[in-house]
Formats: C-alpha cells, structure tokens, sequence
C-alpha cells in the first residue's frame, strides 16, 4: 500500500517535481535587485524573525550583509553556526573574498504555521570574513523532515546557496564555471560522513541535490525563474521515486567531467513553458571538482530550439536540494563548497 502510493506520487510528481525555479527564483531575483522577497514574513512577527535555537536572527533583510551572524567581533578568527528556520528570506553573510553568497530556507511551499513536517538550515561564517579561497562559499548544512504532500504537489522547499552580484553573464564570456564541493545526505540530526542509500531508500527520503540556472537570450529576463527561457539543472544526487527530472528516462546525450558521468534528460515545463534540460550523475557523487562549463557548451551543438546557445545570458545560479518528504529527520550537509563563475 505505501509502495504504490509512493510509486503513483513519482509519476504524478513528474510535471512538478523536476522543476526547482517557479516559486523560488522570484524571490532570487527581488533578493538580487533589493527587494524583499514575495513570500517574506511580516517584518513585526517575532516568531518568524528570529529562527530557533535563541539565534540571534536578523537576516530578515535580504540584502542584510549577515547581520543575523551577529554576536563575534570581526577582528577575532572566530568561527559561528547560526540556525535559520525561516521560510523565505535569505542571509547574505559578508565576504572579503570577492564573490559573496545568500542563503535561504526557501521553504516556498510551506504555510506558516503548517504541522507536515520542518525545516532549518544552519550556516557557518567566518567573523573575519575572510574564507579559504576566492570563491569559497559558507558550509551549511539543513536537518528537515516533511510528510509526503499532495500527489500534484510533493516539494516544500529549495534549501539553497545562491550567487550574488556577479550574474548575468552572456555565456560566450565565461571561461569557466568551476565547482568544488562535497555534501552528503544522511538520515539523523548530524552530518554524515558519508551518504548511505540505502538507510535513505528505507526511510523514504524523496530529495535530490542540484544546481540550478536560468538563461535567456535578454539578461534581465535571464534572471526570472518564471520568464526565462531556459532552466538548466546539474543533479549529484537523486534519492527516492517522488524525484525524477523532466524527461527522464530518456537520455538525451552524456558527458564525463573529471571522473564524472552525467545524463542529460530534457523536456518542456507545462507550467512555465520553460524548456528544462537537466544533467544527472549516473551515480551519486558527493565529493566533486571540476569545471562544468562543457555541461552547458554541449547545449549549444544540440539541434532545435529546445537549447540555448552561446550568445545567451546565465541570470541565476543556486546549489541546494529540494525537499519532498522523509519519514524522519535528515540533514544535507555541505562541508567544502567554492563556486567560480570565472570570466
Ligand atoms: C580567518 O578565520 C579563519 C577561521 O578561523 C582562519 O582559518 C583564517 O586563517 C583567518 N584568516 C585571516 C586572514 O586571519
Ligand atoms: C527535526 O528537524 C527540525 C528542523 O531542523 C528540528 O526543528 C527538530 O528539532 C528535529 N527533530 C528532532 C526530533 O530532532
Ligand atoms: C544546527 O544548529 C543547532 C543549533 O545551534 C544545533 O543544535 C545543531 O546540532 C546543528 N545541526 C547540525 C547538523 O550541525
Ligand atoms: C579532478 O578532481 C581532482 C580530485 O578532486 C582534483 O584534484 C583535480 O584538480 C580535478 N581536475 C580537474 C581537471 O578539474
Ligand atoms: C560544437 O560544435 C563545434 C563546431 O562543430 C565544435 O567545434 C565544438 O567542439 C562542439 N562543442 C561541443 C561541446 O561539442
């Protein structure tokens, strides 16, 4: 009985379930341009401001420079974790690295209030500001659990890092998009070492873990996840039937990037009428490193107007993992991530 009902959730999931950006992306883009997010809280309710765990919160600015890390004395090399349980604004802790990153709960498909389940991310800065690497990101990590939501409606939330100020770029002017990370994903209130599938498949856990971008040929609308005309995804994991890209099972084409093996599947968002084209590893792959430029150069020599080219623009670019369901608590931790959109 709870088999099929999962299987059915898959299928019915198919439409909905392989498309991170329509909600989230809004508020990436009001996030990029100043303003607050669509799904924002009221500013005056203490209960969504301030997170769990006594944080300090803040952050409730999503332009706000971290100040919900508040707390250290930036000249000290003190290192900090602060909860957010939020649903929708993001924290932009200050770097001295150059590229700086907000992250975000993004719960878009949770209502306040709601008793199906929770999500908090916790996010680690430097109060120094100053990370190991030009392009290093924050760790984070996010312990979430929600009950399997309607059949036409499986994700609650995107949990997700995104890159600030140095998008959009036309594609024919990036030299390189290169990618260091390692996650893993695990059932429990800690990060695991390492990602155990099968403890996963016998809690249900239905995630996956991805990249998403947008392109569009005009670079203001590349950074509309509802306007623009392409959604480009990278997938390192895929856990449980309710998670499946557009298009899958068809591959359309591979490529292997440094050990690396991915599918490519494609296929139109009904809803957006967004063309989604979506690299999966083969295989789980949770430590990588590497340039992924070649996923999205290959689009270029794919015949029809399904594919970008060369002359369009990347608007958005986020790494996170979008939450369906799990029977009990798990956590997707980051624990080395440095992303270089290097023109
Ligand atoms: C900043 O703090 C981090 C974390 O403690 C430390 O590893 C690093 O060396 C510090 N950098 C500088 C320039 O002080
Ligand atoms: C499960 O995760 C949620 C969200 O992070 C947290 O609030 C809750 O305390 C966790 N539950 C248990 C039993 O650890
Ligand atoms: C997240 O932060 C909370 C509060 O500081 C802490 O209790 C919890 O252990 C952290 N979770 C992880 C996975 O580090
Ligand atoms: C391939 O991965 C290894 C191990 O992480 C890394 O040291 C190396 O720089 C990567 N090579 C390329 C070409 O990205
Ligand atoms: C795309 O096609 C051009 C022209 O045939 C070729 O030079 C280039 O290497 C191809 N790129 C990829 C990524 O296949």
């Amino acid at each position: 009985m709870a088999l099929s009902l999962m299987v059915n959730a898959g299928l019915m999931a198919l439409p909905i379930g392989g498309c991170l950006g329509t909600l989230f992306g809004i508020d990436a883009h009001r996030a990029a341009t100043g303003q607050r997010p669509l799904f924002a809280p009221n500013p005056n309710d203490p209960d969504e401001n301030r997170g769990t765990g006594g944080s300090t919160g803040g952050g409730q600015d999503s332009t706000g420079g971290g100040s919900g890390s508040s707390g250290g004395d930036v000249s000290d090399n003190g290192i900090q974790t602060n909860p957010y349980c939020q649903l929708s604004y993001g924290i932009s802790p200050p770097s001295k690295n150059g590229e700086t990153f907000t992250l975000n709960p993004n719960q878009w498909n949770v209502q306040k209030g709601s008793d199906k389940g929770a999500l908090c991310m916790n996010v680690t800065t430097f109060n120094n500001m100053t990370y190991p690497t030009k392009y290093s990101a924050p760790d984070f990590s996010v312990t979430w659990q929600f009950d399997p939501g309607p059949e036409t409606d499986p994700v609650y939330a995107f949990p997700n890092i995104m890159v600030d100020k140095v998008l959009p770029v036309g594609l024919d002017d990036m030299q390189e998009l290169y990618l260091n990370v390692h996650w893993t994903y695990g059932v429990g209130d800690e990060i695991a070492t390492t990602t155990d599938e099968s403890e996963l498949t016998a809690n249900n856990v239905n995630t996956n873990v991805a990249i998403d971008m947008f392109f569009d040929s005009d670079k203001v609308t590349a950074q509309s996840s509802t306007s623009a005309k392409y959604e480009v995804m990278v997938w390192f994991g895929m856990f449980g039937p309710a998670t499946q890209p557009h298009g899958y099972p068809k591959v359309v084409t591979t490529n292997t990037i440094n050990g690396t093996k991915f599918n490519l599947y494609s296929d139109k968002n009904a809803n957006t009428d967004q063309n989604v084209l979506t690299w999966v590893a083969a295989e789980t792959v949770e430590e990588f490193n590497g340039d992924i430029y070649p996923l999205i150069a290959d689009l270029y020599n794919m015949t029809g107007s399904v594919y970008p080219s060369s002359t369009d623009y990347l608007g958005y670019f986020g790494f996170g993992s979008e939450a369906f369901s799990a029977d009990k608590n798990v956590t997707f931790g980051v624990t080395n991530l440095e992303i270089g959109i290097k023109t």
